[in-house]
């Protein structure tokens, strides 16, 4: 799988929803959220997309992106599959929008209409941008929330932001470049934001908005990838090698580059199938990449941020295992204290509960921490 929802990682975190609820723990992974940085038309929202894996995010030249947009990936099992066809093989194979039953997204501005179609999606968008913006490239903070419902999504934020410009145009107001700043550092300064410092390479690193902002709230770099598109327009002879080596502004994390769909690409409405097979050719080909073309494009990106949810998951257990230990010793102490004369029904419940808990703690938790231990950065 290319994109971020891979599914060993969504099969993992299920599970351990599953055993916490058993035991009354809700929601015990509280998984970071993805933000992208960068100046206006540096590819932000191509590289989100490509990570989601689905078409639906208006992108173009000029200020496209004009308020904040909180996507919320939510995890939700498949539909039993009428009349036994192999519905998921068929959706797998089929265009990026299909229509598909188990794929649905909602806006919080609209509750309860589901969009089965991922162009409506993106078609509404547009439209509750200019809704609260105006036409004429004005901005807004107010975020638009989006949901999209999904067996092959993991349960995770993501947010798309407008780049940074300085000089207002049309409705922008006239403190433009304060206002598009304070709405990036609200979201990239919550602890649990990854960023993705967004820079096309055809312009200067030295220069870059997203590796500006990205310092201002993370200095060590903790929790920054360097994201470098528009690898395909660099001129003939030169590249990003010395990026990638950490010789120009080195990165904790690294930087990865990428090439995602130009704007004739998507004029001629290209499938993000389609153009994954172009990078990955792209890379596998050229001269300055060939013989590193595995640490390049989407899938190396994706993978990286599966790496860096995985160490999250892993770094969250040891609170969670306090956490259900703390609620077995509460069990354990109410059921001694119910005395002999109660242990029927509702003490066998209980019983029962923690038995099962313990079994699938040992086998769900204990087996995944060994995966976990291996993972490295
Ligand atoms: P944003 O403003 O940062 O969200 O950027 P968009 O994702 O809207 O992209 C801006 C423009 O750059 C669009 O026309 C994209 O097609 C184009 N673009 C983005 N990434 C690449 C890339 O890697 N290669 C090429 N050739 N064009 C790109
Ligand atoms: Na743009
Ligand atoms: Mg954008």
């Amino acid at each position: 799988s290319v994109n971020v929802n891979d599914p060993g990682l969504i099969t993992l975190v299920n599970k351990l929803q599953d055993v916490f609820a058993t035991v009354g723990v809700q929601n015990p992974i509280d998984l970071p959220q993805i933000v992208v940085v960068g100046s206006q038309s540096s590819g932000k929202s191509s590289v989100l997309e490509n990570i989601v894996g689905r078409d639906f995010l208006p992108r173009g030249t000029g200020i496209v992106t004009r308020r904040p947009l909180v996507l919320q990936l939510v995890n939700r099992p498949a539909l039993a599959k009428a009349n036994g066809a192999p519905k998921e093989e068929a959706v797998m194979k089929s265009s990026d929008s299909a229509a598909n039953m188990d794929e649905w997204g909602e806006f919080l501005h609209i509750p309860g209409q589901k969009f089965y179609d991922f162009n409506k999606i993106r078609e509404e968008i547009v439209k509750e941008t200019d809704a609260k913006t105006g036409r004429n490239q004005g901005i807004s903070p107010l975020p638009i929330g989006l949901r999209i419902y999904s067996p092959n999504v993991l349960t995770l934020t993501l947010v798309d932001l407008p780049g940074m410009t300085r000089v207002p145009v049309g409705d922008q107001p006239k403190d433009i470049e304060r206002q598009i700043k304070d709405m990036i550092l609200k979201q990239i300064s919550k602890a649990n934001s990854i960023i993705l410092a967004v820079t096309a390479a055809n312009t200067d690193l030295a220069n870059s908005d997203g590796l500006k902002m990205a310092r201002e709230v993370d200095p060590e770099g903790q929790r920054t990838i360097g994201v470098l598109t528009k690898i395909d327009l660099m001129d003939q002879g030169t590249d990003v090698v010395d990026i990638l080596a950490g010789r120009i502004i080195p990165l904790r994390l690294g930087y990865v580059p990428v090439v995602n769909r130009g704007q004739r690409d998507i004029e001629s409405k290209k499938a993000i199938s389609a153009a994954l097979e172009h990078e990955k050719r792209f890379f596998e080909e050229h001269r300055a990449y060939r013989n590193k073309h595995a640490y390049c494009g989407t899938p190396y990106l994706a993978r990286k941020l599966n790496m860096i949810l995985m160490m999250h998951i892993k770094q969250t257990l040891p609170e969670i295992k306090a956490r259900i230990s703390s609620s077995l010793q509460k069990y354990s102490a109410e059921l001694s204290s119910l005395g002999d004369s109660l242990l029927g029904n509702s003490a066998n419940i209980v019983l029962n509960i923690i038995t099962e808990f313990c079994n699938e703690y040992r086998t769900v938790l204990e087996g995944n921490n060994q995966e976990l231990s291996s993972v490295e950065l």
